[in-house]
């Protein structure tokens, strides 16, 4: 396997291989409006060629601020919310242990790193707070509008602590701004402040934007490879940009077997990860997906589980439920280090038939198992298959989404770079909170 492998079998007895295949002249015109920036939302597509376009003095430059972070910071928080967080996060819990990945160790060394801004918990702010204590400090305030609430509430309390703990000058060397050109508050604020500062380019929307630095400077900070990052980007950019025959681009074919069961009643997608360390990429996927499909009464709902946990909680609704959904499984090819089950002589819990197994073998069993008890129970169900959990893989798979996201907007013939529905609540509750101008 290459790239990444998709395999569909278990969704043929719902939609033939003729009817996807059929769809080729509607993707490869989807194809040509995506390249050529003549679609919906032409003015949103600086993702689609960032990998390859990302100069090296750009790369280098994140690298350098990384380093100088991990030099000066015990603790490292990220602020933001949506794509301007979920991505960062993803890559860690992708990447390094999912115990791990907030604290250093020998082989990761450098600051603890946390996220904030994503909520609006008082615990939850307190709680970090106190983690964070009188230690080394670094904040990096990721917002492309720098005007969202969440973020900007977060921003203001680390910002007071990081000022009465180290004086306002210390504090501007340890802030680091991530957001747009020209506007918004945070722009203005850095200016004012003189902190560091990183720019989200303009036609770069906050869901595509793990590859600028919103996403690039936290990977950075944590260790991982942002030029492998960058590599699986390419891998996957120069694939999906030479060819949209369905056959050859699995990003177009999985947007397609999305869209034709859509159109056949299936209505919600879960994506089954069958790893922990899956958990935030599935939740960068539904973000991604939710927020560029779900408009004008339509679109796919994303929803996300992780397996073997979940077999035990919403198992029994995925093989017996209203038979709305489809799956998608998430599985990862080869583990870093094989645990197996060990042999007892006495066999007193009956294992002892599994002995010498890895971890690895069962689990693919388990994945077998649920693929066709689902597909039987009426669950057409496919599976994307990753190498590892090397930067470079998640690269590939950050790219093989945006893709597969975008094809899908527009098969589904909505614009899938913006998001005027997340407006809605934001006015009621600036109503509520009296801020000025919202009556
Ligand atoms: O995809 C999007 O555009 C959104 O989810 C944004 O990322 C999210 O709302 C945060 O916006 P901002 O970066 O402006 O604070």
């Amino acid at each position: 396997m290459d790239l990444l492998d998709l395999d569909y079998d278990n969704i043929l007895p719902f939609v033939s291989e003729e009817q996807l295949l059929g769809r080729q002249e509607e993707v490869d015109r989807h194809h040509q409006a995506l390249e050529q920036g003549t679609g919906a939302g032409a003015e949103s597509l600086g993702w689609l060629h960032l990998p390859s376009r990302l100069p090296e003095s750009r790369i280098a430059e994140l690298e350098e601020e990384a380093a100088r972070i991990r030099d000066l910071a015990e603790v490292f928080v990220c602020v933001g919310i949506g794509g301007s967080y979920l991505g960062a996060r993803a890559a860690l819990s992708f990447c390094l242990s999912p115990f791990s990945n907030q604290r250093p160790s020998e082989t990761r060394p450098g600051p603890e790193i946390y996220f904030a801004g994503h909520n609006l918990s008082s615990d939850d702010l307190s709680d970090l707070l106190e983690l964070i204590g009188d230690r080394p400090l670094a904040v990096n305030v990721i917002s492309k509008s720098g005007t969202t609430t969440e973020p900007a509430i977060a921003f203001r309390i680390l910002r007071e602590h990081l000022e009465r703990r180290w004086g306002r000058e210390e504090a501007r060397r340890r802030i680091i701004v991530t957001t747009d050109q020209k506007r918004g508050a945070l722009k203005q604020m850095a200016d004012a402040e003189g902190y560091r500062r990183f720019v989200i380019p303009d036609d770069v929307g906050g869901r595509f934007s793990v590859l600028t630095p919103v996403g690039l400077l936290p990977i950075a900070v944590s260790g991982i490879s942002i030029r492998d990052l960058l590599a699986g980007a390419r891998d996957f950019e120069s694939l999906a940009s030479r060819t949209s025959r369905l056959q050859d681009n699995p990003a177009y074919l999985y947007a397609v077997i999305r869209h034709s069961l859509y159109s056949r009643g299936k209505l919600l997608e879960i994506m089954a990860g069958f790893h922990p360390a899956l958990g935030f990429l599935l939740e960068w996927w539904k973000q991604l997906a939710g927020e560029s499909e779900g408009k004008n009464h339509k679109g796919i709902f994303p929803a996300s589980v992780l397996f073997t946990t979940d077999l035990h909680s919403l198992g029994q609704w995925i093989q017996e439920g209203n038979r709305i959904l489809f799956e998608t499984f998430l599985l990862i090819e080869s583990s870093a280090r094989e645990v197996q089950v060990p042999l007892f002589k006495e066999d007193a819990d009956g294992l002892n038939y599994l002995a010498g197994k890895s971890l690895d073998f069962i689990n693919e069993k388990a994945y077998k198992g649920t693929a066709e008890a689902h597909r039987e129970g009426g669950v057409p169900n496919l599976t994307l298959r990753l190498k590892d959990r090397s930067p470079r893989t998640l690269g590939q798979v950050f790219y093989f989404f945006e893709r597969a996201i975008a094809l899908s907007g527009y098969l589904l013939q909505v614009n899938p770079f913006d998001q005027p529905g997340v407006e809605f609540y934001k006015r009621n509750m600036f109503r509520l909170l009296n801020k000025p101008g919202f009556k």
